[in-house]
């Protein structure tokens, strides 16, 4: 089993989440998170000068499925999150999972996903 994290546009949620719901993703948990990445902020101009906004408003998908679905939801996650807009599409962290246990019947695993 592998843990999917995407950390993407909170304007692309929408899509991304009508695309992994279309690729037969059930379960996931999302959270509203800031971070940076290599550009570490963004300067913005007002009239008082420029300023720097360091952490951003980013969503955050966490989803945990079989080993063999991992590919599928990382493509779709990656066409459905993806903008021509320049730096900040976010990015996927795949990470192998050891253990899953639904509490309801204490099923594991395979069974519980
Ligand atoms: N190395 C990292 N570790 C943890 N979180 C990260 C890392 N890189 C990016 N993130 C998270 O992903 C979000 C989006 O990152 P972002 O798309 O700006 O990555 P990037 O590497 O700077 O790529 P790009 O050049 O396309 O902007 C960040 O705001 C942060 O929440
Ligand atoms: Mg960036």
């Amino acid at each position: 089993m592998k843990q999917i994290i995407a950390i993407i546009r909170p304007e692309k949620f929408p899509e991304v989440k009508k695309a992994l719901t279309d690729a037969g993703v059930k379960g996931m948990t999302i959270r509203e998170v800031k971070g940076r990445g290599n550009q570490k902020g963004i300067k913005l101009q007002s009239r008082g000068g420029s300023y720097e906004i360091e952490f951003l408003d980013k969503i955050e998908i966490m989803v945990v499925v079989h080993s063999d679905m991992a590919q599928k939801v990382m493509d779709v996650i990656l066409a459905s999150a993806r903008t021509d807009r320049g730096p900040g599409d976010g990015k996927i962290f795949v990470l192998p999972v050891d253990e899953v246990i639904r509490i309801r019947t204490g099923e594991k695993n395979d069974d519980s996903l």
